[in-house]
């Protein structure tokens, strides 16, 4: 399981007093310090945290790789090639939101457009490329016609899910929608929402290659420092039961 930091709330802090610091390059390096076997940022159009600096400064600093979230649009699809990050994960975008909300839309033939045409993009400059979608089938089966790489999985609604049962609910869908990706071939990631708490049952999907974890890493790292929070993140996510039990024992996580 890779661990993917996102570390767009340090730039949201920064930007809360529009000053120098803190610097999330300086947050990459610890976050990689601590385990972390990417870096994950959103170079939002509104430029409302990340910033092409930080882009450029952390393409030179780190020395994992960089999983760029950037809006189909013609215009960051071109930022996207010339920064030519390790990866590229296509999210959608509205300028109200305070978070992103829900997966692309792939049913809307406008969206299937322009995803297609950043895939082919990135395919051809060698990018590693992936959706961020609700866990469903059917924007499953888009992605894979539309042959990305791979499909993030919007783990929000597992997250917000307040009851156990609609938390056991939602944990069917990521277990469906993860085993249904990967039978379609695509590599699947999650994230959103992942906490120290609830990380557990989704760490232990086998057919999940990757999360991508932010603000709860964040908020961890206010008290104890980044690198620690890290570390403490990548311990939890390594000892989720799947990854430690043999092949062939794994146990179904709900009912946790
Ligand atoms: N994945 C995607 C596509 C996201 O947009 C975000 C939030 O920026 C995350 C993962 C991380 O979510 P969180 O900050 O809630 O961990």
């Amino acid at each position: 399981m890779r661990l993917y930091i996102n570390i767009d709330h340090v730039a949201t802090v920064r930007q809360a007093r529009m000053t120098i610091e803190p610097d999330p390059v300086r947050a990459a390096v610890l976050a990689e310090l601590g385990g972390a076997d990417g870096i994950t940022v959103h170079h939002r159009i509104d430029i409302r945290h990340v910033s092409p600096r930080d882009v450029e400064l952390l393409m030179r600093t780190i020395r994992t790789g960089l999983n760029l979230e950037i809006s189909s649009r013609e215009r960051m699809v071109n930022y996207a090639a010339g920064v030519a990050p390790m990866a590229v994960t296509l999210v959608p975008e509205s300028r109200q939101e305070v978070t992103t909300e829900g997966g692309l839309d792939l049913g809307e033939t406008e969206v299937r457009r322009s995803v297609a045409n950043a895939l082919k993009r990135f395919a051809d400059e060698g990018i590693r490329s992936s959706l961020f979608i609700d866990p469903d089938l059917e924007a499953i089966d888009h992605a894979a016609a539309l042959q990305a790489d791979a499909v993030e999985l919007h783990t929000g609604e597992y997250a917000n899910a307040l009851s156990s049962y609609e938390k056991a609910d939602e944990l069917t869908r990521l277990v469906r929608a993860s085993e249904y990706a990967h039978g379609a071939g695509l590599a699947v990631h999650a994230g959103h929402g992942l906490t120290y708490e609830n990380v557990v049952p989704v760490a232990a999907l086998p057919c999940i290659e990757e999360l991508n974890i932010g603000h709860s890493v964040v908020s961890r790292a206010i008290f104890t420092g980044l690198e620690r929070a890290v570390r403490d993140m990548r311990a939890i996510v390594d000892a989720s039961p799947s990854r430690v039990a043999r092949p062939g024992e794994w146990v179904h996580p709900i009912g946790f």
